[in-house]
């Protein structure tokens, strides 16, 4: 296994455990057990973990742990599931295969789906302002606005707008490089700039660190969806784990639709290039976020 793959599942194990937790204190608070169940199955059981990785290694440039970050590294991948599990919707991307396995939706139905979104969302916030997230009640704060920001309508949710939008609004209209640019670093890029900026913030960073980190992780981002659309165009569900070819039936608005495969690669090269450019001033620390970055030029899944 290649070393970057190996961390990558280190921090997934670190992570489900603390999500199973939570799933597992949701129920013992009352929460509805069919609820609780199809929040188990949006959060567990799948998923690369990518987001929970990134606040792992971004906190470790400061010399924190894994248990250091395991709260915020939870909190954002429960956005982040909310966020697919609402994406997968019949109303938005209505896809029936997530992660290898049926959508919430489909297990379930509509309703159950939208609620297990919404209540992952609280319990996102929820788990970052308790005292376990961080000892200082102002660097929890600064966690909680940093993570809404990135989520809400000038964030993740925004992003989604524009992608729904540019499909059934405007598909007459051909979208510009730098439409997409800003769609994407909303739907996708925000979250993963706000993984490495919560790491910063978990590790008390200076003004100059904190800047870079957030210079790494949109770069990143932008990288992670010119990713995920090459392998819709390019993977098979069986490997990806969800459906594949959707992007272009559907007309969404991305650099494969708008400049074809070849160019969207070498978009996607030049802009790794520029995220392991924004690690500089960490030095040999940030070997593990390069490999990230290396790692979204040839993923498979
Ligand atoms: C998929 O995200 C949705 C996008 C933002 C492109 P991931 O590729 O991180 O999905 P999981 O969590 O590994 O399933
Ligand atoms: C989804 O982008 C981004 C978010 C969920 C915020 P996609 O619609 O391309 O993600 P997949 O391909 O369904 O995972
Ligand atoms: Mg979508
Ligand atoms: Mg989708
Ligand atoms: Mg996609």
């Amino acid at each position: 296994m290649h070393p970057f793959a190996a961390q990558l599942a280190t921090a997934a194990r670190i992570v489900e455990a603390r999500l199973g937790d939570i799933i597992t204190r949701e129920a013992a608070r009352g929460a509805p057990p069919r609820l609780v169940d199809a929040t188990r199955h949006a959060v567990l059981g799948g998923g690369k973990r990518f987001r929970p990785f990134l606040v792992f290694e971004s906190a470790a440039l400061f010399g924190l742990s894994a248990e250091d970050a395991v709260d915020a590294a939870a909190a954002i991948e429960c956005i982040h599931c909310y966020s697919l599990v609402h994406d997968d919707l019949p109303d938005m991307d209505n896809d029936a295969l997530r992660r290898g396995q049926p959508t919430v939706w489909k297990a379930y139905d509509t309703w159950t789906a939208i609620l297990t979104g919404d209540g992952l969302q609280a319990m996102a916030f929820e788990l970052l302002s308790a005292p376990s997230t961080h000892a200082n009640a102002l660097t929890r704060t600064e966690l909680v606005r940093v993570l809404a920001l990135a989520s809400g309508n000038a964030g993740m949710v925004g992003g989604q707008a524009l992608d729904l939008e540019a499909e059934r609004l405007h598909a007459d209209a051909r979208p510009d490089i730098a439409h997409i640019t800003r769609l994407q670093a909303m739907k996708t890029g925000a979250l993963i700039r706000a993984a490495c900026e919560m790491g910063a913030v978990l590790g008390q960073a200076s003004h100059d660190e904190r800047a870079a980190l957030i210079r790494f992780g949109g770069a990143l981002g932008f990288a992670f969806q010119i990713s995920d659309d090459l392998l819709d165009a390019e993977g098979s569900a069986a490997d990806v784990g969800k459906a594949t070819g959707k992007d272009a039936a559907a007309g969404k608005a991305t650099l494969v639709s708008l400049l074809g495969l070849k160019a969207a690669r070498a978009h996607l090269d030049e802009t790794v290039a520029s995220a392991i450019a924004a690690l500089e001033p960490f030095g040999a620390r940030a070997d593990v976020l390069i490999e990230a970055a290396k790692f979204m030029g040839r993923r498979e899944r």
